[in-house]
């Protein structure tokens, strides 16, 4: 067990001698938790192959699955790929500091266990400030997973690391919640047209409006389970945000929805199971259970994703055996969290 030492920092002016104290930590090849726009990340020297190998212990991460590399300068990606084609520079401009993680070929530079022995390696630069602080002050380039257990739901607070890391890590740089709640999207760039790996922050709607074509990969998009050669991001065939009670996802019309959910309900609670619903403002009068909760309005989809990760853990917290949830609408960031909500259910997914 290592003593976690949390440090409260301003979100918007972090202060300096604070993130320096976390940057020692990362330059001894230790590993410190931050916040990114998106969700927590667990930070290593992304080119210490023993720090690496400590990060996916940490999360009891299989080594099969290879971090995303953080860079505080968008220039640093010349390091760490073997080119960088006119496509990915132009998103670069558009959309770095920001939520969007671009695969290259990797460069030679790189431990291979930093890539988990891929051809290509994932990097973004994200655009908190405290996550740029540190990066820079580190002067390292710094590879981290979101700071969660491998499979359970993505912490966007600095609580949800400190439940699932707590002893494991150097320490967290705890700035408050976080502003979008999904992680970043997953661009493949080195396929034309480049590919959606993982729907995220940024939608496809706004990548395909900049790029004028790009593909989402089935498995972003799937109801069921995809078939292991055809994934093409390691991230794709692990269990993933999962919370302890079993989740099932009801997806279709409002009307019918509501309807499906509370006969399910009514069933499972005359089973004796203690029942959660994650609901949205238009629904939640709807329900009886023994906690319901709502993602906020289905007319606010990033509201939503804000709450997404939370919710999944706070039925945790009050011992919910079974959640039943909403489908929501895929567009924009709708895609990434019924990515999330799928996935996590183990695709138990109900039609209504
Ligand atoms: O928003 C985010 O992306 C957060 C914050 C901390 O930046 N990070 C994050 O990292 O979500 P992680 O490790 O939980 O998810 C990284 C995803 C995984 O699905 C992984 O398989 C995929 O990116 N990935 C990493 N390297 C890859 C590569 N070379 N090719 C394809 N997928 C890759
Ligand atoms: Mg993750």
């Amino acid at each position: 067990m290592k003593k976690t030492i949390v440090i409260r920092v301003d979100s918007q002016a972090p202060e300096i001698e604070r993130v320096r104290r976390a940057s020692e930590f990362i330059r001894r090849g230790g590993l410190v938790s931050f916040p990114t726009e998106t969700v927590y990340g667990l930070g290593a020297d992304a080119l210490n192959p023993s720090a690496v190998r400590s990060l996916y212990h940490a999360k009891d991460r299989p080594f099969d699955n290879p971090p995303i590399l953080h860079i505080g300068y968008p220039q640093d990606v010349g390091i760490l790929a073997a080119e960088v084609p006119v496509k990915a520079e132009k998103l670069m401009r558009k959309y770095w500091p920001g939520p969007l993680t671009l695969i290259f070929k990797r460069s030679e530079i790189i431990p291979d266990i930093t890539v988990a022995s891929l051809d290509t390696v994932a990097v973004r630069m994200p655009r908190h400030a405290v996550a740029l602080a540190l990066i820079r002050e580190s002067r390292r380039t710094i590879a981290a997973p979101s700071a969660n257990l491998a499979g359970r739901p993505s912490p966007t607070s600095a609580e949800h690391v400190l439940s699932d890391l707590n002893g494991r890590i150097d320490a967290v740089l705890d700035a408050g919640p976080t502003a979008i709640g999904v992680e970043s999207t997953v661009l493949d760039i080195t396929v034309d047209p480049p590919q959606i790996l993982r729907p995220g922050g940024i939608s496809y709607e706004v990548l395909k409006r900049a790029l004028r074509r790009v593909d989402i990969h089935p498995e972003a998009i799937a109801t069921s389970p995809v078939p292991i050669e055809k994934a093409r991001s390691p991230g794709q065939i692990h269990k993933h945000y999962a919370p302890n009670a079993d989740l099932m996802i009801v997806e279709g019309d409002v009307t019918s929805m509501v309807a499906k959910i509370r006969d399910l309900t009514q069933c499972l609670s005359r089973n004796g199971k203690k029942i959660g619903v994650l609901a949205t403002d238009e629904t939640v009068g709807f329900y009886e259970a023994d906690a319901v909760k709502s993602l906020g309005s289905r007319k606010d989809l990033a509201n939503v994703a804000a709450n997404l990760f939370a919710l999944l853990r706070q039925f945790d917290s009050e011992a919910i055996e079974v959640i039943v949830a909403e489908g929501l609408p895929s567009k924009g960031l709708g895609l990434a969290i019924m990515n999330r909500l799928r996935k996590a259910s183990g695709y138990r997914i109900v039609r209504a």
